[in-house]
């Protein structure tokens, strides 16, 4: 079958700029941008409302069945997310949210339960989607595949000051130790842990600044969609 659909997959450690640069580069592209650890911190959150220790597998797993997790796009094209029909979008961004997702992204059963629903947007539309297994998991055969990284300690600073733009400010060393300690959580899980496709370009930020990440990455996709 011809299709001009096709799909980016974006993947990396936090605060390696992917969803600001994805959203971007969506936009320059006229693409949906897909932003799936937002479904994980969406059922991280609705775990930390219900009391349940997150790294508790069992329980987690029993629960999933009663999760409804919608993803909707607001009138501004940007992705929505919904729990039991209310809108979480700001709630699951809460500091103490992503040490929730991160635990229950480690478990086999939720990863699972998450699954379609990221390929069936990838089948609907051509999408631009990061998280930390889009290239290796969720989308194998993308046509593009981008690993975002940036050294810890520059993209602690970056998040330092975003907090603080946020009007959220913390300490640039708790900062750091919480963004290693996730780091290694996330590419040490054994459910698909973060680690570059074989066949993904590896972007590295470190020395770049915003403008010109998004030139590079534009530049991989163009690349990889050009006849
Ligand atoms: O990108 P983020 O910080 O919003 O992601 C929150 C957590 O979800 C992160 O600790 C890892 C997990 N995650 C994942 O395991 N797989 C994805 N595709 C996206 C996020």
């Amino acid at each position: 079958t011809v299709s001009n659909i096709y799909s980016v997959a974006v993947d990396g450690p936090s605060g390696a700029g992917k969803s600001t640069l994805s959203k971007e580069v969506a936009k320059e592209l006229g693409i949906v941008y897909v932003d799936t650890g937002a479904i994980y911190r969406t059922i991280g959150y609705y775990i930390f409302t219900q009391g349940i220790d997150p790294k508790d597998e069992r329980a987690v797993a029993a629960v999933l069945p009663e999760v409804q997790v919608d993803m909707r796009y607001g009138a501004d094209g940007l992705q929505r997310m919904f729990l039991g029909g209310t809108d979480v979008t700001e709630k699951i961004r809460l500091p103490e949210i992503s040490m929730y997702a991160s635990a229950v992204s480690a478990i086999p059963a939720v990863r699972a339960f998450l699954l379609e629903m990221q390929r069936d947007m990838a089948r609907r539309s051509s999408v631009i989607m990061d998280g930390r297994d889009i290239g290796t998991v969720v989308l194998p055969n993308a046509q593009v595949k981008i690993f975002l990284c940036a050294d810890v300690q520059v993209r602690a600073r970056r998040r330092t000051l975003e907090l603080e733009q946020r009007g959220t400010p913390k300490p640039y060393e708790q900062v750091l130790e919480e963004m290693e300690q996730r780091d290694w959580a996330d590419s040490h899980r054994s459910a698909a842990p973060l680690r570059p496709a074989e066949d993904a370009v590896v972007v590295d930020t470190t020395n770049m600044d915003f403008a010109q990440s998004k030139d590079a990455i534009l530049q991989v996709i163009r690349r990889r969609t050009q006849p």
